[in-house]
Parts: structure tokens; sequence; C-alpha cells
């Protein structure tokens, strides 16, 4: 049932681009508009939203803190990120124009369920983004939006990340549709964009031998840090976890604006330093910042490994190893720049002898908090 692979995580990762694929199945109609009929929250009152909280745990963490940047660009409402084990337990302010949105992967993730349950309490509406039917979350939810990952079965989330992400950006357009932020053709052009990641999370697919290769290079290493900026940010963090999660090894994720206050005393001589860099194009402020960042770790020794899109050239003299993305607008760049760090993961957990679907102390959903 591994369909030839060694692990389930190798099976979901491959299986990322009909994820992505499938979860945007019959969003759109022709005339450019969303329908997201799972999403049973009466358009009157999604335009009289004022606030969006998204609360989760863990990797839907990640999909919801890059979740905020599409959101608050797209539509203009603001939007908070919480971790679901802080949310209830800090009085935080909700009501009824505020839209709670709940993301799990399993939709039985106790702390994510606690949260839900105080927001509607305090009178908000709950979507959830499940990938599992009828799951818990989904049924205490007033909406769901589902995504269409299929069974994930290793403990560590790949998949079902990429298809959050996916729901993610759908509600976020559904809100801009909803409030006239955003045009029909714009939503039909956001959506076009969201069916070529998928190709281009293929063709990344096809690009990872060189990256385990280096996996395998640094199985000796106790420690890879991992820099990203905007929606890369989130990225390096979940490249992070993964690392973590997996092989075991202590790793970080830093915002690269940060370095400066504090990470950048961790860089030493062949540190290995992740770093997912955004879009040159349109002459991106943080693209010239990130480039100075790779220069001044490597200037200390790191070993810098550059997640950089196709036809960047700026980073290549600051690339000890270079991870080729495809060009993607710079909202949509996580879906891609994600999956080489997963692959990653996989491979240094495999070179350290680790049990890559079921690591150690971890189960796949966490049903107490
Ligand atoms: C990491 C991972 C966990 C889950 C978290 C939330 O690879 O899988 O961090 O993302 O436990 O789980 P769900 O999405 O089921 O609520």
């Amino acid at each position: 049932e591994k369909g030839g692979y060694d692990y389930f995580m190798l099976k979901e990762i491959a299986e990322q681009p009909k994820a992505v694929a499938d979860t945007l199945l019959g969003r759109v109609d022709d005339a450019g508009r969303l329908s997201l009929d799972e999403l049973r929250i009466p358009p009157e009152e999604v335009r009289e939203v004022d606030k969006v909280v998204i609360v989760a745990c863990g990797t839907a963490f990640h999909a919801g803190m890059i979740a905020k940047y599409a959101v608050e660009h797209w539509t203009r409402v603001p939007c908070e990120v919480e971790l679901a084990s802080e949310f209830r337990y800090r009085d935080p302010i909700l009501g009824p124009r505020a839209l709670v949105i709940a993301v799990s992967q399993s939709g039985e993730t106790m702390d994510t369920l606690m949260a839900l349950r105080h927001a509607r309490e305090q009178g908000s509406k709950v979507l959830a983004i499940c990938n599992t039917n009828g799951a818990t979350i989904p049924r205490e939810s007033d909406a769901v939006l589902y995504t269409h990952a299929g069974p994930e079965v290793a403990v560590a989330s790949t998949k079902a990340f990429l298809t959050q992400l996916v729901a993610c950006y759908l509600v976020a357009l559904y809100l801009g549709q909803v409030r006239g932020t955003r045009s029909s053709d714009d939503i039909r052009e956001q959506v076009r964009e969201l069916s070529r990641s998928a190709d281009g999370v293929e063709r990344v697919l096809s690009t990872m031998e060189p990256v385990r290769e280096l996996a395998r290079s640094l199985a000796s290493h106790d420690t890879v840090l991992f820099l990203g900026r905007h929606v890369g940010y989130p990225v390096a963090l979940e490249g992070a976890l993964k690392l973590k999660e997996l092989a075991y090894m202590h790793a970080e994720g830093f915002a690269a604006g940060e370095l400066k206050h504090g990470p950048i005393a961790l860089i030493e001589e062949g540190v290995p330093v992740v770093v997912v860099v955004p879009s040159p194009r349109g002459g991106s402020v943080l693209h010239d910042k990130i480039v100075s960042n790779i220069q001044e770790i490597r200037a200390r020794g790191a070993r810098t490994v550059v997640v950089a899109e196709e036809g960047d050239e700026a980073v290549v003299p600051y690339a000890d190893h270079l991870i080729r993305v495809p060009v993607t607008p710079p909202l949509l760049q996580p879906l891609v720049a994600t999956v080489p760090l997963q692959v990653f993961a996989c491979e240094l957990a495999t070179a350290r002898g680790n049990e890559v679907d079921q690591p150690r102390n971890l189960a796949k959903s966490v049903t107490v908090e």
C-alpha cells in the first residue's frame, strides 16, 4: 500500500501535485466566480467580517501563518494567526464579526477543537479547513472546506500542508470576491496560478536528487538553521519542524530580518543554513536584503543552502548549494519552496537510521491537550 515507495512519507510527498490539483477541482466557474459550496456562511455575513483569526497547531499553524499574508493582501481584512494551544487562555477579542478559521489535517486535534469551541462561545463563526471527512472539528464548525489530500499516513505532514495552503488561498480569494476587493479576472488568474503551482511541485520533485545527496552529506551534523522572509519565513519554520521531528536534529527557523537581533551569534564554521529566497522580480527589496544576509552568514563560515527561484542569478555566488524552484507569484512560493525541505528532512532521517513514518514520541493526531 506504499505504492512502491519505502515509506508513506515518500509516497505522500510524491502525491502532492495531485493533492493540490484535487483540492482546486471545481472551485471556480467560467465567469471566474469561486463557489465554495461547502462554505455555508451566508455572503451577507462574510461581508460583515471585520477580522479573521486562524487557529492551528504545528504544520497547520505554519499554513495559517502563510494564509495571513494572502488574507491581508487580497482582502484588506486584518488577520491574526495563533497557536491553538495559546488561544483560549488569553481571553482573545472575538464576537460575531470575527471569522475564526481552524486548520487541521486530522480534524481531531484537541487544542484546535478547544479553540474553536471557545470562539463559538464568544459568538464567532468558525470555518474548518480539514482533510478528514466528518471529523470532530468540521462537525463542530459552522462551515468546512475540505482539503482533498487523501489519507495522510506518515506522522509528518506533507501533502496535507500543501492542500491547507491551497484551501487558505481559496478562502482568502473568496473573502476578496464577496467583499469586492478582488475582481473576477483577478480571481480567475490567481486560481490559474494555483493550478500551475501543481505542475511546479511536479517539476521540483523531478529535481530532488542533489537535495538527497546534500542531506546524506549532513547526516553527522547537530544543527541546521533555516532563514526566510515574508511567506518564506513560515516555510523556514516548517523546514525546521520537519527536521526536528524526523531527523531529531537541532533545527531552528528564523525571520531573516531578525538575524542581527540575536540568531547570527549561532553562525560558526560549517553550520548549514537553509535560506528561502523571495522572488527577485519587480525589484523586490526583500530579495536584496536576503542576499545581503546570505553574504553575511557566509562570511562567518556558514554553509549556505539556498532555495531560489529559477533565473535568480544574484544568489549564485553565495550559494554553496543551490536548490531551484519554479517561478510563482510571490504569495504562492511556499507551495513549491516547502517541497525540497520535506525531501531534505526525509532523506536526513533515513541517513540517520530513523523511523521516517513513525518518529519517536509523536502521534499522528494529538487528541490530548
Ligand atoms: C508535523 C505535524 C504536526 C501537525 C499538528 C496538527 O509534521 O504533522 O505538527 O501538523 O499536530 O495536526 P492537525 O493538522 O491534524 O490538527
